[in-house]
């Protein structure tokens, strides 16, 4: 299976207790609404050079979480994605233009997700969808920005994925993106906090164990936003990076950040292949 040392160790003393166990993703498929389907499993791209498989949280979860993201009526996520329709079709700001009096119809954005983050030739460094959407705001629309993880900004950000659901997840490592992906790789390898856990100890070394009553995936980005039962509202990747790095006791980098954007586009660089799912489901 996979190595099982140091972090294994970090982990017992964490959540220490009989629950620590190994537990495969199960064999499950997705197909959401009958309708798209959605790749959980695929062969690690090469640039991941310490997994041969990679895996969507999907397969991690539940079978009655799992459940909650097959159907669009089900899917709690889709309450944002509504929401966010509206604000589309909504003029705002001193120019007097609405999103879709640019872009057209929401289902225009169709392949955006998949790409994101990815190089902004224009501002010279790469940009997340919450960056690209703030700054159609501010400079196209003279409105206000959105808090980066704030309601208005999720939903928009879960519509724009919802558009792109079923496709790979591709976005580009080289050329001008190289540096900020080095530099996101190099956040994901660093352990942090009074833990001195990295993101690699627990979702590469330790995925498919048994954490109390979470199953630990492989920490993959693709279906995000995420609807959270425990918390009931959709989250951002950024809240997400933050909630974990506190989990190891360390101070977090700002949501926006430059860290934080690095350190996305890596991790959406360890899920190419994988389908875009978002908004999904998870615990
Ligand atoms: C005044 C016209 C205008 C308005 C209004 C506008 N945008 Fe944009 N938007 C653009 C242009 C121009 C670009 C850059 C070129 C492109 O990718 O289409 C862009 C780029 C984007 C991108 C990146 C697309 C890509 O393919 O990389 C996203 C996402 C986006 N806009 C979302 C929004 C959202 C959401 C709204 C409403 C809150 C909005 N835009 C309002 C003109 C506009
Ligand atoms: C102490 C162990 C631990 C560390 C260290 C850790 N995480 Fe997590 N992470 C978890 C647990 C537990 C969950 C919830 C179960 C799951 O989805 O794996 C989770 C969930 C996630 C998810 C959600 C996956 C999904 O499909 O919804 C992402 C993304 C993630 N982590 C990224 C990171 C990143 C990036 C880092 C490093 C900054 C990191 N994590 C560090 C334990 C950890």
């Amino acid at each position: 299976m996979k190595k099982t040392t140091l972090a294994v160790c970090s982990i017992a003393v964490l959540w220490v207790g009989p629950q620590l166990a190994v537990a495969d993703p199960d064999d499950d498929q997705l197909v959401i609404n009958e309708e798209i389907s959605i790749v959980t499993e695929v062969a690690a791209p090469a640039h991941v050079e310490n997994l041969s498989t990679i895996y969507s949280g999907w397969r991690f979860r539940s079978d009655e979480t799992q459940a909650v993201q097959m159907d669009d009526f089900d899917n709690p996520g889709m309450i944002g994605v509504e929401n966010a329709l509206v604000d589309w079709d909504t003029v705002e700001g001193t120019a007097g233009q609405s999103c879709a009096g640019c872009h057209g119809a929401a289902e225009d954005m169709a392949g955006v997700r998949a790409v994101y983050p990815k190089w902004n030739e224009e501002k010279g460094l790469v940009t997340t969808l919450e960056m690209e959407v703030n700054n159609c705001r501010e400079a196209r629309m003279g409105a206000d920005k959105w808090k980066y993880t704030g309601g208005d900004m999720t939903d928009m950000v879960a519509l724009i994925s919802s558009v792109s659901r079923g496709m790979p997840v591709n976005v580009a490592i080289d050329g001008p993106a190289q540096s900020t992906w080095e530099e996101g790789k190099e956040l994901y390898y660093t352990r942090t906090g009074q833990l001195e856990l990295s993101c690699a100890n627990c979702h590469e070394d330790s995925y498919g164990m048994m954490i109390r009553a979470d199953h630990l995936s492989q920490g993959q980005i693709n279906g995000f936003p995420t609807y959270r039962l425990k918390n009931t509202k959709l989250n951002s990747v950024h809240a997400r990076f933050k909630g974990c790095v506190r989990d190891t006791r360390a101070e977090t980098y700002k949501p926006g950040s430059p860290e934080f954007v690095a350190l996305e586009l890596y991790v959406a660089s360890r899920g190419n292949g994988l389908s875009v799912e978002g908004p999904s489901v998870r615990n």
